[in-house]
């Protein structure tokens, strides 16, 4: 009787453990869980939402007011936000001013401009588009820059939407 009451009190303490462990495991593992579950749910829910939030802020943005742009150099371009796009404001060299979106219309890689070769360029898949248009001459793109409006004032550049 005394080796059986020893017996089933080995049992009892080593089942305790067992069960704490067991616990705990269960906790590691919801606790784990719950933060694998953030770390992959809030890129997920960025990526949802950002299109949202990027849509609304371009139906806001109309027009941009860029200080001091008035003294880019002839023949050099710049780059500026317009709403939650990247554009490009070009001087070219007869005086003449160009912006337009820098978005690539085939996968929406950012354009640059090249001053030597008188082209915005995609580097993504090598498109080429008219520094003076927009217009898509060579590579994949598919269509058309989106052009702007320029207005040069004494102290800034506006850039509104045609
Ligand atoms: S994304 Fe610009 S050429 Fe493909």
């Amino acid at each position: 009787m005394n080796h059986s009451a020893e017996h089933s009190a080995e049992k009892i303490e080593g089942q305790e453990p067992l069960m704490s462990r067991r616990a705990f495991s269960q906790v590691l593992f919801t606790g784990v869980g719950m933060c694998y579950a953030a770390a992959i749910g809030y890129p997920v829910y960025q990526y949802l939402a950002s299109p949202i939030s990027r849509a609304s802020e371009a139906v806001a943005v109309n027009q941009v007011s860029l200080p001091d742009a008035n003294k880019l150099e002839k023949g050099s371009a710049m780059m500026f936000k317009f709403g939650a796009k990247p554009g490009i404001l070009i001087h070219h060299a007869d005086d003449t001013w160009v912006a337009m979106e820098a978005v690539c219309t085939h996968l929406a890689c950012t354009v640059q401009y090249q001053a030597e070769q008188n082209r915005l360029f995609c580097a993504c898949h090598g498109g080429v588009y008219d520094t003076r248009t927009g217009a898509n001459v060579a590579g994949p793109p598919p269509k058309p820059l989106q052009a702007y409006k320029v207005t040069v004032e004494p102290t800034s550049v506006v850039v509104s939407k045609v």
